[in-house]
């Protein structure tokens, strides 16, 4: 096998990114060495080189989400085999980042590539699905979350049954994976916003009611209680721009909690007057990546059955090439309801 590989670096905080041959590197412990055959653009990928934030490993690969085939199986890794088609959490450093030919991958984020599903597609799902389940199920584990019990533990299918949940941009990567965690706990209704014209899809994905992601506060909250009368014990922004934080504080119900994916924005005089657990999850990026495993472990198979459903994929042309461009349509808000995906084996 050859020994090195293309990978687009991010050469210096700020800085520019280039396309250079660096080593391919060796699996170690619980680890398998992936050539990536797919690899999905996340938000964090453009706002890093933007702002300078989250990564010091300079130079840097960037990449969350990848799926490829098994090269090497590194010790100790078990129920993985030199071949398997796979798809898993990339990053959080680069030897993992998903932004390279060939890259390590922690065996216990990795799962199994169902039939299904194509790698293009299965590469739409690790950080989506990461970020949805770590927000909420964080029922005995050590994490900041809004303690439900797993629906992939035993007994945890519909378990919340019969309780509303709002999801602020339902149709966003990590608003679709949470629509679609929150059918298999049973909430109901699933209220989310979005634009109107990713409604049918969003209802197929398990909501139930989806509001015009533009209404106001006091429009949105009317709309709300026409559909349910019951607290809102549980709200999700996955956008957790100022305006949608401060607009999800205000409809969470006292004692309830708010799952934030940003640092937090909420106006501090109305937090101080209001008694709601304010969940600030960074998981993907931060210390949730190891803890994350737990869904890994289920997520070939709830995949297979038809639950768990990767998003619409929209490939750019050009291997890694291709990033640049993509990174350009999240920056600029112009991509809706699909995940940006390239094919690393194609660079030039
Ligand atoms: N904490 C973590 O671990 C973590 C992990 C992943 C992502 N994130 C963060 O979470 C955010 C979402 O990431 P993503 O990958 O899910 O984004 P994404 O898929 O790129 O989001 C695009 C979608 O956002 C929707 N949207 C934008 N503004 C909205 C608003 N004001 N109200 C409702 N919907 C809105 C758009 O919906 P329409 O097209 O329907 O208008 C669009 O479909 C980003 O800020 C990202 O950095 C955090």
């Amino acid at each position: 096998m050859t020994t090195q590989q293309k990978a687009l670096l991010l050469k210096d905080k700020q800085g520019r990114f280039a396309i250079e041959a660096i080593p391919i590197p060796t699996p170690g412990a619980n680890e398998l060495l992936v050539k990536i055959e797919s690899a999905a653009l996340n938000p964090v990928d453009w706002k890093v080189p933007e702002y300078g934030i989250i990564r010091e490993d300079y130079p840097v690969i960037l990449g969350y989400d990848a799926a490829g085939t098994v090269e090497e199986v590194g010790p100790e890794v078990q129920g993985f085999a030199k071949g398997d088609k796979v798809f898993y959490q990339a990053g959080p450093t680069n030897e993992y980042g998903a932004f390279q030919q060939y890259a390590l991958a922690k065996a216990n984020v990795t799962a199994k590539l169902p039939g299904n599903i194509t790698f293009d597609e299965a590469t739409s799902i690790p950080s989506g699905i990461t970020t949805a389940t770590l927000g909420l199920f964080t029922h005995n584990i050590n994490l900041d979350g809004a303690e439900l019990y797993p629906f992939w533990e035993e007994g945890g299918r519909g378990k919340y049954s019969g309780r509303p949940i709002v999801i602020f941009g339902g149709s966003s990567c990590v608003g679709q994976f949470t629509i679609q965690v929150a059918k298999l706990s049973g909430f109901s209704p699933i209220i989310t916003t979005a634009s109107l014209r990713n409604a049918d899809m969003l209802k197929e994905l398990g909501a139930t009611h989806v509001l015009d992601r533009n209404l106001s506060t006091d429009a949105l909250s009317e709309e709300i209680a026409k559909i349910t009368s019951k607290p809102l014990e549980i709200v999700y922004d996955a956008i957790s721009l100022p305006v949608t934080q401060n607009a999800a504080f205000d409809i969470t119900a006292p004692g309830g909690y708010l799952v934030l994916v940003l640092s937090e924005a909420i106006d501090p005089a109305k937090k101080a007057s209001q008694p709601k657990h304010v969940i600030v999850h960074l998981g993907a990026t931060g210390p949730g990546y190891e803890a994350s495993n737990s869904v890994w472990t289920t997520l070939t198979e709830l995949v297979e059955e038809g639950v768990i459903q990767p998003m619409r994929v929209q490939i750019l042309s050009g291997g890694l090439a291709g990033i640049l461009e993509g990174l350009d349509l999240l920056k600029k808000d112009k991509v809706s309801a699909a995940k940006l995906v390239v094919h690393p084996q194609e660079t030039a």
